[in-house]
């Protein structure tokens, strides 16, 4: 079976997006700091599956440590995961993408910051649970 995992970081309400970037983007708070550069270390080196806004979303510098592949609703998710035979494959959102791949992870990281305010995209705690 294909190593499969998700590392996400949610609000205290499960908060994942706002405007196409992390809710609390810019935050100077250390536990935002960290979650950042955790997210950068343990993907580096691995494939990253995920939609055209997040992917977008990526620093230029982050590019060349990882394979990206931006997916569409028109890609079939078996299809895709059997391109990278042999390496731990990471899916990067955002919900769509989660809904669709979710029946394939079998590693779920969430880190659950103290973030309070807005968002326009929320974990659904029913991925974790997909068969
Ligand atoms: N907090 C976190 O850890 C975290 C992680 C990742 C993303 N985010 C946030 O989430 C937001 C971005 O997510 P998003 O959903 O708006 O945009 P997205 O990343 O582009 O993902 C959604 C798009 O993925 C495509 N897609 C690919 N495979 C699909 C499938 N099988 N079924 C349905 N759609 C599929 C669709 O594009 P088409 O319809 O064009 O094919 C869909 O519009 C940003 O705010 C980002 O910061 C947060």
């Amino acid at each position: 079976m294909a190593d499969v995992r998700v590392i996400c970081a949610i609000g205290r309400r499960g908060q994942l997006g706002l405007d196409g970037r992390l809710p609390w983007e810019g935050n100077p708070g250390r536990e935002y700091k960290a979650d950042v550069a955790r997210f950068f270390d343990l993907t580096r080196g691995h494939v990253l599956i995920a939609g055209p806004r997040t992917i977008a979303s990526f620093p230029d510098w982050a590019r060349p440590e990882r394979t990206l592949v931006a997916v569409r609703s028109s890609d079939e998710p078996e299809e895709v995961i059997g391109r990278f035979p042999g390496r731990v494959i990471f899916i990067g959102g955002g919900p769509p993408v989660w809904s669709a791949y979710a029946r394939f992870v079998m590693h779920w990281d969430v880190t659950k910051l103290p973030y309070d305010g807005e968002a326009d995209r929320y974990l659904d705690p029913a991925w974790l649970t997909a068969g």
